[in-house]
């Protein structure tokens, strides 16, 4: 059965659909495949990177099918920070991808190590005036990265692409985001299927309540709380059960009880030191 998923409206006026596909980790052979496996599924919301070195594959799948029925997101690699170089990195990006327009652009990190995060982001704000790309976001940015970039340029991303699972639930970081009205998007949202975060007793539990997986419970969670979820499998039964949790509603008690299982267990790096 084919589902599709609500779109979120973000602070420059365009809108993201709320579920999608990661590709993090594929080959291009899995990502081709993936990519087309969730279009199947009704997935429209491609998420991948410079740095998954799969951006050619995610455009050889969306060629097969209409532009439209995609919403392409890509990153800015850590070694392509600078202005002149995230510019370059873009065209590379989009000539792999081979479409005209991306809809959503991010700095993967902040690597502050490097202290040119701030640049990046200028010329982001510039590639969006240029009309090449429809919105631009940051992923892995602390409260004081996204101050930072907001001051130098006065222009605040439409999205965060942070860590966040029942292990890492992101309160204070989602409340900052509420607080300049920038989506919150989830990577890793199953904990990269680890048996940590899948085999919990409590999200065993409540998925049983309701005929559902453990995967479907916890990406209702993401989308009862208001996350963009991006949750990746090359397993195409897996495609499918995942975008299934669209049709999953869960208690108000049940969604608490998610929330109590943050421990602050973080898988990935610190953006501070990454
Ligand atoms: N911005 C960043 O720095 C950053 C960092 C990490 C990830 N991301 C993004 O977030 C996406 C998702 O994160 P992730 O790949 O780390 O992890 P994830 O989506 O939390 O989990 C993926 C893992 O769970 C398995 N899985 C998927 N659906 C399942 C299901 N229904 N039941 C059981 N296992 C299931 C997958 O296996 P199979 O594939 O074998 O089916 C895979 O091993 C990435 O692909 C990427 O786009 C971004």
């Amino acid at each position: 059965m084919e589902t599709t998923a609500p779109s979120i409206t973000l602070r420059d006026g365009t809108s993201i659909p709320q579920f999608g596909l990661g590709v993090w980790q594929m080959t291009d052979a899995e990502a081709e495949a993936a990519v087309v496996a969730a279009h199947n599924a009704g997935y429209t919301l491609i998420d991948t990177a410079a740095g998954y070195q799969n951006e050619a594959a995610v455009g050889r799948a969306i060629a097969q099918f209409d532009r439209d029925d995609f919403y392409i997101t890509t990153k800015l690699k850590n070694e392509d920070q600078g202005y002149d170089d995230a510019l370059r990195a873009f065209d590379a990006s989009m000539s792999k991808l081979a479409i005209d327009t991306l809809d959503l652009y991010l700095i993967h990190w902040p690597s502050p190590a490097q202290d040119k995060y701030s640049e990046a982001w200028r010329a982001l704000v510039d590639l969006q005036k240029d009309g090449r790309v429809r919105s631009i976001g940051v992923s892995n940015f602390e409260p004081h990265h996204l101050a930072r970039i907001i001051d130098d340029t006065g222009v605040v991303p439409v999205l965060n692409q942070i860590e966040l699972h029942p292990l890492m639930t992101q309160t204070a970081n989602r409340a900052v985001h509420a607080e300049y009205g920038i989506a919150t998007q989830a990577w890793s949202p199953l904990g990269s299927g680890r048996a940590d975060v899948l085999e919990l007793p409590a999200l065993i539990e409540i998925a049983r309540n309701h005929d559902a997986t453990v995967a479907q419970t916890i990406l209702a969670w993401h989308l009862a709380v208001g996350n963009v979820v991006i949750p990746k499998s090359v397993t195409p039964a897996r495609i499918e059960e995942n975008i299934g949790a669209l049709e999953l509603a869960l208690s108000p008690d049940e969604l608490a009880a998610i929330d109590g299982l943050d421990n602050g267990t973080r898988f990935g790096p610190h953006p501070d030191s990454f």
